[in-house]
């Protein structure tokens, strides 16, 4: 049992994996991007085990802040878990800020603080989790729809894919997960898995990816998805 950094873990499915963890025994450093409810829930049963921190994805001085101040801090596993859904009418007609706003929060931003975070990841069993969507698929997108969180998504894959090729030497793993359709306020309430149930199996698929290497894209049980 480790540590583990959880970016976004206010509510939905962050706050769960953050819950998850902290029954297993690990060590917990969740960002939020205000004081939220729901950590100061979890703080009150956790004793020391819990710490967290302010990081807004998407803006450059939090990010470095947040870089800037882990000090010596090392991480058996981040997972970037922060995201959007984008403007509700998903249509190409979009404006620029909205297309530009949904790609830097779910795409560029979780990757450029890897980046930033990677001397804070332990080696060289550690792992770097990101949360994409079963919807950035290329192959698997067999019914359109949902077309700009698509977008996003598979420019999320494509960039951890360039992240995950320069640092095959370092021997970490870096996992692309698909948390199952969860209810939560982006997944709703016709989802049909509940949020402990999806963090209870990406923590599983995240700790037994320590030492395996390599980039894998899978979902909650750890069944493996086609780029
Ligand atoms: N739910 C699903 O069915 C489903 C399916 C596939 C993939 N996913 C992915 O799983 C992840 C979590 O989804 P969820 O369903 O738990 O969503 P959610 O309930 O909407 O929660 C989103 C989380 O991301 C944080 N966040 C949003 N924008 C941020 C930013 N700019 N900087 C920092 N934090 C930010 C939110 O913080 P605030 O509270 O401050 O807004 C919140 O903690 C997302 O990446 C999502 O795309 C979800």
């Amino acid at each position: 049992m480790g540590k583990v950094l959880i970016v976004g873990a206010s509510r939905g499915i962050g706050l769960a994996l953050t819950a998850e963890f902290l029954s297993r025994g690990w060590k917990v450093l969740a960002t939020e991007r205000a004081p939220s409810a729901g950590l100061d829930a979890l703080a009150a049963g956790a004793g020391g085990a819990l710490q967290r921190a302010t990081l807004t994805l998407g803006d450059r001085l939090s990010e470095q802040a947040f870089a800037g101040g882990l000090g010596g801090s090392s991480f058996a596993a981040i997972v970037m878990n922060a995201g959007i859904f984008g403007p509700a009418h998903q249509s190409l007609e979009a404006s620029r800020e909205e297309v530009g706003a949904l790609v830097d929060v779910n795409a560029l931003a979780p990757v450029r603080l890897a980046h930033r975070l990677m001397p804070h990841l332990a080696v060289p069993e550690g792992v770097l989790a990101f949360m994409t969507s079963r919807l950035g698929s290329l192959s698997e997108n067999l019914s359109g729809g949902m077309d700009l969180y698509r977008l996003s998504k598979a420019a999320l894959n494509m960039l951890t894919r360039s992240l995950a090729a320069g640092n095959e030497v370092r021997g970490l793993t870096v996992l692309n997960l698909h948390p199952g359709w969860v209810k939560t306020d982006m997944g709703g309430e016709a989802a049909p898995l509940d949020a402990a149930t999806s963090a209870r199996g990406l923590a599983q698929v995240i700790i037994d990816a320590a030492g395996r290497g390599g980039q894998h894209f899978l979902d909650h049980q750890g069944a493996t998805i086609p780029w």
